[in-house]
């Protein structure tokens, strides 16, 4: 008996003791740290909205893109798409200068200490995830199946095609998983379909607004091309195109951010940044920053390209990143203006085009700054 009772102090103990390690955890990564971190960048003169439990502040976000987007927006001159596709980032730099501290991944947080359900969006999202690994390891086995049965003497020398041969490489270093393919292959998909879709989608919308522009864009193709097929050598020459697309990937610059993370504590200039701190550069911020661009950078004004990104941005080229920065900058951006260059031209070579009267103009970040409910636009032959 004094043993049981021995026992069930113990059991009592160790459970009380378990229970409050928890919550000395759950307080540490909801309240002190994030409160800690405020504290440090706030003392570098880095200030931000006030952290809110257990959300930080996504609540604040969600609640500011939901009032953004609660009605279509003008597309009259102005293309002011910072405070509706990143409210918070608009918001916040007004009150709290151009580098804020936020916190948005506060949620995050919580997630392995109370995940006991999953919640109907995690269920769907993983049989999408599993569906669409199905479907991947489906083509790379047809792949395989040509070359085992002889059919074909290689995987490919497409993208696919040396995935695959990595995967089979004979030597153990070299050779790549199954997942990492198949991780590759979604990576190659998203970063390169979304984001070319969304180009092409804002400048079709941009040329059709702005008819002039289309018209000298249609011109310098037709003098390049005539009407036949664009070739390489035309499509690097084409000045007002490159323009048109540079100034479409400012205002609308399909993704909206770039991130970094801090693995260990690092110096940038002369801020401190601890380790496993975010850093969210707002292209879209940067993009349509007056003191950059001048008083019309809301404009669609393509001739600011015409002498180059230095001239355009005040000598800040490095404020132009829709293709991100430094090493890792976007592998796909040299293929993703071909393109788009090649789309257009071939547009450009059969239709004019004008704005649809029933486009209701809603910037959304989805994955990629999309047109809400997509641009449509009255073709005309030519
Ligand atoms: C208009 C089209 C595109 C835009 C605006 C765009 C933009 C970007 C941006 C902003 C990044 C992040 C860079 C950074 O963190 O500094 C990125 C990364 C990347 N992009 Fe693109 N991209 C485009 C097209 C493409 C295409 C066509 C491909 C592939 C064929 C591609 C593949 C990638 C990959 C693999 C990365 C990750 C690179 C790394 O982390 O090392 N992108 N892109």
């Amino acid at each position: 008996m004094t043993s049981l009772g021995g026992l069930v102090i113990t059991v009592s103990s160790f459970l009380c003791l378990l229970l409050v390690l928890v919550l000395i955890k759950i307080l540490h990564k909801l309240w002190w740290a994030p409160a800690r971190l405020q504290k440090l960048m706030a003392s570098q003169g880095i200030k931000g909205p006030p952290y809110r439990l257990i959300h930080g502040n996504t609540k604040d976000i969600s609640n500011m893109i939901k009032e953004a987007m609660s009605k279509p927006k003008s597309l009259s001159s102005s293309h002011d798409v910072l405070s509706v596709v990143q409210p918070h980032v608009h918001s916040w730099t007004k009150i709290y200068g151009k580098s804020e501290c936020g916190e948005p991944n506060g949620d995050s947080h919580i997630i392995s200490f109370f995940k006991l359900f999953k919640t109907g969006d995690e269920i769907e999202s993983e049989k999408l995830e599993k569906d669409v690994r199905a479907s991947i390891l489906e083509i790379v086995r047809k792949r395989e199946e040509k070359v085992m049965t002889g059919g074909e003497e290689s995987f490919g020398s497409d993208f696919l095609g040396l995935l695959v041969k990595a995967h089979h490489d004979a030597n153990d270093s070299q050779r790549i998983s199954v997942d990492d393919l198949i991780d590759d292959c979604k990576t190659f998909y998203v970063a390169g379909q979304e984001t070319t879709n969304s180009l092409l989608a804002w400048t079709v919308l941009l040329l059709a607004h702005h008819t002039d522009w289309q018209e000298e864009a249609r011109k310098e193709v037709i003098q390049m091309f005539g009407k036949q097929t664009p070739n390489p050598d035309g499509i690097a020459k084409l000045k007002t195109m490159s323009m048109v697309i540079n100034e479409c990937l400012r205002l609308y610059s399909p993704v909206g951010a770039v991130l970094r993370k801090a693995e260990r504590e690092v110096k940038l200039g002369k801020l401190i940044v601890p380790a496993n701190v975010e850093l969210i550069m707002s292209c879209l911020s940067l993009h349509h920053d007056p003191l950059i661009w001048g008083q019309d950078a809301q404009l669609f004004k393509p001739e600011r390209f015409a002498e180059g990104v230095a001239k355009a941005s005040n000598n800040n080229a490095g404020a132009f990143l829709p293709f991100g920065v430094g090493p890792r900058t976007c592998v796909g951006l040299n293929f993703a203006t071909i393109e788009a260059k090649i789309a257009l031209s071939m547009i450009l070579q059969r239709y004019s085009f004008t704005l649809s009267p029933g486009y209701v103009h809603l910037p959304f970040q989805l994955l990629t700054n999309c047109p809400l409910r997509g641009v449509q636009v009255m073709l005309h032959s030519l």
